[in-house]
């Protein structure tokens, strides 16, 4: 943690040295350290309300009918809600949308790919991705600049976040934008959390007898530190056909059938699960672990269960600065 703020200092630093940025309030909870921010995206308030607005704009996908937001719903802790969510025109997914909890913290990102290490890159795959078509908006990229430059509310809005740029209204700025706001994403007011830090009220008798549980059937061995996942790739039950996971970027045969570990925060909400969402419940996804059905009984994927639900943090489904803001820019989400 410290590391991390002292990197964040840096990056401050070194993009900061003609007119530093103003100090971002990350309204991190004490004991928290902040998330490592890119030297050439400083954070800033007026960049993170541009992505907020963009996040939720169907303009950036080539039919208009899909928003990040449309498979990355608030309510959902920004997954999708469902196993399988269309991209334009009902092009069907390959996989499951995860929730964005904490993002800011994760790297590698996406389920089986290593080279995804930052926010900023991520964005290609939905905006421009082929496979599978997400927004569909391959080949271009002009157009969403022309749309979003059409549109006065938008031209103050990047004046504000890229007075560095002049404004500059292009996919790579709105992309730094979007990255911005994904940042802000943070949940650290579970009941978990609030127990950590000292508030032993916060946490059920359920759940405390439910993580010593966790903890000894070896889930925290890949489900470990603050979000619940060591970022690494584990192969835990027999790859299903069409998808071969980390293989397919590696061609390794170890590597067929593995998975970044997700994290588990705000997992009560996010189902369905696992990488094809093949999983409707969360008793589901921990039985489709293989060396966990030996060693579980019903009663300990119950307790785990019930530990499992203290990671709900209502105020970051219920945080109103991460909701569609009332007065959008553009063209508001369709779904
Ligand atoms: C059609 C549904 C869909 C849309 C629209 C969409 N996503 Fe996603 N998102 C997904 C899926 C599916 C994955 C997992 C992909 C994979 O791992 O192969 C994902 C993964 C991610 C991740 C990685 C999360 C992690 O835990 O590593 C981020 C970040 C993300 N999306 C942000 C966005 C942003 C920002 C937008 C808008 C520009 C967006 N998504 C639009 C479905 C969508
Ligand atoms: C060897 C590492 C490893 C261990 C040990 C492990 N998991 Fe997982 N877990 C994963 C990986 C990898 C996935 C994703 C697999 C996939 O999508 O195919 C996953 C998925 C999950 C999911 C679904 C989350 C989601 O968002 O889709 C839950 C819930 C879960 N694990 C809970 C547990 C519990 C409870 C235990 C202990 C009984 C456990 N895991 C042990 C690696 C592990």
């Amino acid at each position: 943690m410290r590391l991390a703020a002292a990197a964040l200092v840096l990056a401050v630093g070194l993009a900061g040295a003609a007119a530093a940025p103003a100090a971002f309030d990350w309204r991190l909870p004490a004991g928290v350290g902040p998330p490592l921010v890119p030297a050439d995206n400083p954070m800033s308030a007026a960049k993170v309300e541009l992505g907020r607005r963009l996040f939720y704009d169907a303009d950036l996908s080539v039919d208009g009918t899909l928003a990040c937001a449309s498979c990355h719903e608030q309510k959902h802790a920004f997954s999708a809600g469902v196993a399988l969510h269309p991209g334009v025109r009902d092009t069907p997914a390959r996989r499951n949308a995860p929730g964005l909890a904490n993002v800011a913290y994760l790297s590698p990102l996406t389920w089986a790919d290593p080279a995804q290490k930052a926010l900023e890159g991520q964005l290609a795959t939905p905006i421009l991705g082929e496979h599978p078509v997400e927004m569909g908006m391959h080949g271009q990229e002009a157009e969403i600049a022309r749309r979003l430059s059409a549109d006065p509310c938008y031209r103050s809005l990047f004046a504000a976040a890229f007075p560095e740029r002049r404004g500059e209204v292009s996919l790579e700025t709105a992309g730094r934008a979007l990255a911005a706001f994904e940042r802000t994403l943070l949940s650290w007011n579970s009941p978990y959390d609030r127990a950590r830090r000292g508030e032993a009220a916060a946490l059920s008798d359920e759940a405390r007898a439910g993580e010593v549980v966790f903890r000894r059937a070896g889930c925290a061995t890949c489900h470990s530190g603050p979000n619940l996942t060591d970022g690494a790739f584990h192969v835990i039950a027999a790859p299903r056909a069409g998808d071969l996971g980390l293989q397919e970027k590696t061609a390794r045969a170890r590597d067929t059938g593995a998975f970044r570990t997700p994290s588990l925060r705000n997992v009560a909400l996010t189902g369905p699960y696992l990488h094809d969402g093949s999983a409707p419940g969360v008793r589901m996804a921990i039985f489709a672990h293989d060396s966990a059905v030996d060693r579980l009984s019903q009663d300990d994927a119950a307790a785990i269960s019930a530990f499992l639900t203290s990671l709900t943090d209502r105020d970051f489904v219920e945080n109103p600065r991460f909701a569609l803001p009332r007065e959008a820019c553009g063209k508001a989400r369709t779904n």
